[in-house]
């Protein structure tokens, strides 16, 4: 039997591209599986596609930015499936793009906010509730390749990305000894609507 089967994985930005391939591969690995992202249209034919397929699926609405949001996901995940053993942080905008005297600091804090503090406020909920059942888990993080080395006109972009490669490798450490493994994965272009990501913004932060 597989190593994941039974157990429990919250994405985030699971409602598409990326995320909903990954709820799909574990899906299939027989994990139940949490998929929650800022787009309720989305989550909801993301959760029937599942469901056909035959996965257990938890839907919850989520902006990755507000940390009290993730403690609801957290609760609602433990109320239907019990203990969490794997978040994956995968919600993530492009952010703006263009030469530095035309980017603007909401442009910035948009960025920073989905793609550098959403990882954070991920794994800082989930971390103690896989501490607690101490049965070990996982914590994937979704940075890029943008965040091995610098693209011109992608500054917010590659800065998160490349903050969520380090802190993953620190996490790795500090998590280890708790049979909590902790990954970073770095992917190239894929091809998802990440480059329509606007249609996620909100309105606090709109230029
Ligand atoms: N597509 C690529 O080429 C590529 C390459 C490298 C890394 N990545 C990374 O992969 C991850 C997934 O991106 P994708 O390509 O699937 O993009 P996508 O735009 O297709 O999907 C992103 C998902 O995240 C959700 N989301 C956006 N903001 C959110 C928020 N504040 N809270 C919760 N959910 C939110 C969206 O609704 C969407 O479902 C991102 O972190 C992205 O940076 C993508």
């Amino acid at each position: 039997m597989s190593q994941f089967a039974g157990k429990t994985a919250v994405i985030s930005g699971g409602a598409e591209g990326i995320g909903l391939s990954i709820a799909q591969a574990l899906g299939d690995q027989k994990m139940n599986i949490v998929i929650a992202d800022i787009d309720e249209a989305n989550l909801q034919k993301a959760r029937s596609k599942l469901e056909d397929a035959g996965i257990s699926v938890l839907t919850v609405v989520l902006d990755v930015a507000q940390e009290d949001q993730w403690q609801e996901v957290a609760n609602q995940a433990i109320a239907r499936f019990e203990k969490i053993h794997m978040v994956v942080n995968n919600a993530g905008v492009g952010g703006d793009t263009g030469p530095i005297e035309g980017q603007d600091q909401k442009g910035w804090q948009w960025a920073l906010d989905v793609n550098l503090m959403g990882v954070v406020y991920g794994a800082k909920v989930m971390t103690p509730l896989i501490k607690q059942h101490g049965e070990g888990g996982w914590i994937v993080n979704v940075a890029s390749m943008a965040g091995m080395g610098g693209v011109p006109y992608l500054g917010a972009y590659t800065a998160t990305k490349a903050a969520v490669v380090a802190l993953s490798e620190s996490w790795a450490g500090e998590l280890e000894e708790k049979g909590i493994h902790v990954s970073v994965l770095c992917p190239a272009f894929v091809q998802t609507r990440i480059h329509e990501s606007e249609r996620n913004r909100p309105a606090t932060i709109s230029i």
